[in-house]
């Protein structure tokens, strides 16, 4: 099966290709970066109107470099929810309307569930079940993964995702958007030791996740030193040490409390290197392995769309033709029983 997949959730526009048996053919992305940079976070308007001029080409682009003519597509996958709903019925309408075209079937995807399976786009996959570590823009949740479609929160944030705590920090600290690739760059050029805050939750017991008051402590910090290049630098490296350390102990605790051997990291802030390094080191004391997805795999993508799609329209999902987005949407509504 053969499924084209299309993800417009927020500020990039992604159409891939893949092949239940060959794998990833084709991807192809538009970053609406440089157009949201000016306001300093996503426009929601002006993310849809880009996503409505983006998508056709696209399409067209990734047809063309996975040597597939529309004829070779069986289906067409789309990213249905959660995110900003006018971006997302920009996709659904166009993935919908692209399937109709074409006589295939269409089927939603829930945009987390792309990023859970994103590791299984990679040679030498995961096997079910794994616990993972969802760190986006929007979430922060250590998942039971027992199947496809099978999917238990053990613990999440309780306020600000980490990545949006990547992002307001960055922003305090004078950083372009997005945050979290900015604040790892200047984090390398600060010393280690120089601000140390809080690791919010770990004194608890729990599998919860708490990021706001961190952006709070790096404010204080930012206000009471010297506004040079150097305090800041040492500003973004202890808020991405507490942030690594909080999001490595808690992993620690859920692989203990799950006996799993396998964990995966996903979503945007798993792009993130000193992440992957002590995520690494937390599952090889606890005899587990480490995946993850390569990090332009990481960030929203088409790819992640079309193979969560692939498994669905393989299991006879489809939708009527209707369609639907949802701005929220709990990833524990998928799973069946
Ligand atoms: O998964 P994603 O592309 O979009 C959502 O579904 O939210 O994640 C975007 C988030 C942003 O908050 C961005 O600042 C963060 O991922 N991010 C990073 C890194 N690259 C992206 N955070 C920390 N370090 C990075 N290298
Ligand atoms: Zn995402």
């Amino acid at each position: 099966m053969r499924v084209m997949g299309i993800e417009t959730s927020c500020d990039e526009t992604a159409v891939a290709v893949y092949d239940g048996e060959q794998g990833l053919l084709s991807h192809r992305l538009h970053s609406q970066v440089s157009l949201h940079q000016p306001y300093g976070g996503v426009v929601p308007e002006l993310a849809s109107r880009d996503h409505v001029r983006r998508l056709l080409p696209l399409v067209r682009e990734a047809l063309k470099a996975g040597d597939s003519s529309p004829g070779d597509i069986d289906g067409v996958a789309y990213t249905a929810g959660p995110g900003l709903i006018g971006a997302l019925l920009v996709g659904a309408g166009f993935a919908r309307s692209l399937a109709f075209a074409w006589g295939k079937p269409a089927v939603a995807v829930h945009h987390l569930e792309g990023h859970l399976l994103a590791p299984l786009l990679e040679a030498d996959p995961p096997a079910f079940p794994y616990l993972a570590l969802l760190v986006s823009g929007g979430h922060t949740q250590l998942i039971d993964v027992e199947a496809l479609s099978r999917y238990r929160i053990l613990g999440e944030t309780l306020d600000d995702a980490a990545g949006e705590a990547f992002d307001k920090t960055a922003q305090l600290l004078g950083l372009p958007y997005p945050g979290g690739p900015a604040i790892a760059r200047l984090a390398e050029q600060g010393q280690s030791g120089a601000f140390i805050f809080p690791r919010p939750m770990l004194d608890r017991p729990g599998l919860e996740f708490s990021f706001s008051g961190l952006k709070t402590a790096a404010l204080v910090a930012l206000r009471g030193c010297a506004p040079d290049e150097g305090a800041r630098a040492d500003i973004a490296r202890g808020f991405e040490e507490a942030v690594v350390d909080t999001l490595a102990e808690k992993t620690r605790r859920a692989l203990l409390a799950t006996g799993h051997r396998r964990v995966v990291v996903a979503g945007g802030v798993g792009a993130n290197q000193r992440l992957r390094a002590r995520l690494a080191a937390v599952a090889s004391a606890a005899g587990a392995r480490l995946y993850f997805p390569r990090a332009e795999f990481c960030t929203d993508n088409g790819a992640m769309i079309a193979l969560a799609g692939c498994f669905r329209l393989s299991r006879g999902e489809q939708q009527g033709l209707a369609f639907g987005a949802r701005a929220h949407w709990e990833l524990t509504d998928l799973t069946v029983t």
